[in-house]
Order: C-alpha cells, then structure tokens, then sequence
C-alpha cells in the first residue's frame, strides 16, 4: 500500500504522522500519480498548525509534487498514462507516494527538469513569475526588496530579478544566508537580525526607496518594508514566515507616499490554464537557460516530513526542501 503523512489535528510538526493510504481509481476529470517527489512549503506549515484551516480532518499536507501519470479518468484529454507532469495546486495531500488529482492542475515536465526541482520547486518558480511578471513587471532599472532571500522562493526571485535587470536588496538571518543569497543574484544582502534594513535601504538607494518590497517574512517586517518604499511604490505582501502581518488602515499607505499594496495568492494566479501553462513555461524555460539555479537546499524521506517542517520553521533551510518519495 503507498504511504502518505496525515494529521488527525493541527498543531506542531509532531502532528504529522506516516500512514498506509488506500488510493482511489481516478474519477472524471482526474488522474492516479505515482509520485518521485514532493517539495515542503510554508503553506505547509500554515496548514498544519491551522493558520489556514483544513476543510475537515484528518487531511493530507502538502502542494505540490511531480511524479508519472498511472492511470487516467474519463474525460481527461491532456495527459496520458506514461507521462511525466508536475502540480502546484490544493488540495493538500501531495506528501504521499501516490494519489489522485485534478486534471487540469498538471503540468508537463521537461526531461531536462530532475524529479527534485520539478516536484519541489515549482510552486515558488511559479510564485517567482507570478512577482515579477504579474503582481509588478519587473525592468532593467528597478530596485527591490527581497526578504528572506536565501530562502527556497527568495533564491529564485533573486536570480531571475538579477537577469531581468532589476537591482536586488535582499534581507537574510545570518551571514552564511547572506553569502548564499550574493551567488543567487542578491546584490545588496542585508542581516536583519543585525543591521536595521531600512537604514541599509536608505543608504543603498540614496535615500530614494525600492520600487516594490516583496515581503514573505510579514508580522516582523511589514511596517519597516513600507518605510523602505519610494513614493508610490508597491508593497506585495505575500507570507507570514513570521506571523501574519497587522491590519493596517488605508490613510498610513497614503502618509508613507501613497503606496500600492497587494496580496497575491499564487492560486488566483494560475486558476486559469493558460496561465498556469506559461507560468511553468516561463519557470522551466528560466532553469534550462540558467537563468534560474533552484537549490534543493534540503532533501528527506517521506518519514521525514516532520523534521522538515522544524528545521523550515527554525530558518535552518536554504534553498528549497524536498520528500523524495523512492528514499523509504
Ligand atoms: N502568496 C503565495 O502565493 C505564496 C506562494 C509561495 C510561497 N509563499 C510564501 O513565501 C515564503 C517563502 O516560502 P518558502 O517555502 O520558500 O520558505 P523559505 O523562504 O525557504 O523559508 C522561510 C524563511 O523566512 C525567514 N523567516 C523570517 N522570520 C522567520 C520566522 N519567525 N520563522 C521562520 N522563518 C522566518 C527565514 O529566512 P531568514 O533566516 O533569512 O530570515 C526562513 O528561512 C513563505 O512566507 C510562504 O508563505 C507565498
């Protein structure tokens, strides 16, 4: 039987816990996967301890993964049994060793994307686009801010900025991190656990501000990340590594230089096919180009998805981590 890791409540990494899982014969519209590997997200996090509430429980965690199509649902006209494709799509449940899932989520995979970065990158190379070419447009000439730039999106939205053009101010918790975000396209990396970010955004841009903050990090940087903004910049909100960031009322965005501010979730994004078809595109063409370098950071067993989780938590990760699914 495949096993898969499911929570009976939320709570701490301990809540995630192996179980043999009976996978169903796919339905229309839908195919059975049998899965190589599984990335572990934040949103994983934000689901297992109940920030983002499951729709009931127990529940499988997990977003995103790639793997071979092993049998197909009536209607379905895309893919194919044989075929290698990836998803970055609720439901949750992508930390298991098969399942069944949504048609029209999958993605063709290039052969010359390993199963790691296809099955543990694609949601944040698809969140990186979604930043750069959706939420704002990117150009030679911007400043931005990244936070957590070492971290799994962090690295990819440095790297591809740094091709687009951009100059790149990136916060990191520690020198090492600071080190690794200078070779992912971070020009600027500040550690905001020493040196204040805005005084060091300040000086970097001679006092003019960053054109967009892209803030994942949220309770613990949102304000200072609005003090770092030109006037009529644009604040992404787009995480709450650190907590969900405060209710703010709309007269502080206009006293701080009538910002813009927006929170972008990836899926409205890519709800649309077409979409999500040329985001991945666009994320797979950046890898094979090289463009974009997506560093598994970390890799684990299934079993392993708890400790994952905690060492995501205790920002011990760079880079990306990963389930690989074959590694039992
Ligand atoms: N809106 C969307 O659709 C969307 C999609 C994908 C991801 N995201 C968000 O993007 C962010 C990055 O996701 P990821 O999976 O690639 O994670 P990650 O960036 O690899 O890890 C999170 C990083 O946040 C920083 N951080 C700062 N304060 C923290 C705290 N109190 N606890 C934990 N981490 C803290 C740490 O880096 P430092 O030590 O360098 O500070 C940590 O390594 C997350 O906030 C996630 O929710 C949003």
């Amino acid at each position: 039987m495949p096993r898969a890791i499911r929570i009976q409540e939320p709570g701490g990494p301990e809540q995630l816990e192996l179980a043999d899982i009976a996978v169903p014969e796919p339905g229309p519209g839908e195919v059975r996967l049998r899965q190589a590997a599984c990335g572990v997200n934040f949103i994983d996090c934000y689901h297992r301890s109940g920030l983002y509430p499951l729709p009931q429980l127990p529940h499988g965690i997990g977003v995103e993964a790639c793997g071979v199509v092993e049998a197909v649902g009536s209607g379905v006209r895309d893919v194919v049994e044989g075929d290698r494709v990836a998803y970055a799509a609720p439901p949750p449940g992508a930390y298991a060793e098969a399942r069944v899932v949504p048609a029209d989520r999958l993605i063709p995979v290039p052969d010359e994307i390993s199963d790691p970065v296809a099955g543990g990158t694609t949601l944040r190379g698809l969140t990186a686009w979604l930043l750069l070419h959706r939420a704002f447009r990117v150009r030679r000439g911007h400043t931005l801010l990244v936070h957590a730039a070492a971290g799994g999106v962090g690295q990819i939205l440095c790297q591809w900025a740094d091709y687009l053009g951009a100059t790149v101010i990136g916060t990191v918790g520690d020198s090492d991190k600071a080190q690794v975000a200078a070779e992912h396209g971070c020009h600027h990396p500040v550690v905001y656990t020493r040196d204040d970010f805005r005084e060091k955004v300040e000086a970097i841009t001679g006092g003019r501000g960053v054109d967009v903050a892209y803030d994942s990090v949220g309770a613990a940087t949102f304000e200072a990340s609005l003090d770092c903004l030109r006037p009529r910049g644009l604040m992404v909100s787009y995480g709450n590594a650190s907590g969900a960031p405060p209710a703010i009322e709309p007269g502080l965005l206009g006293r701080k230089g009538s910002l813009f501010l927006t929170r972008p979730v990836l899926f409205d994004y890519v709800a649309d096919r077409q979409d999500l078809l040329e985001g991945a595109a666009a994320y797979y063409d950046a890898v094979i180009q090289g463009v974009v370098e997506p560093r598994v950071g970390r890799s684990y067993p299934l079993e392993g998805a708890a400790q994952a989780h905690r060492d995501l938590e205790a920002r011990a990760t760079t880079g990306a981590s990963v389930l690989e699914l074959g590694r039992g």
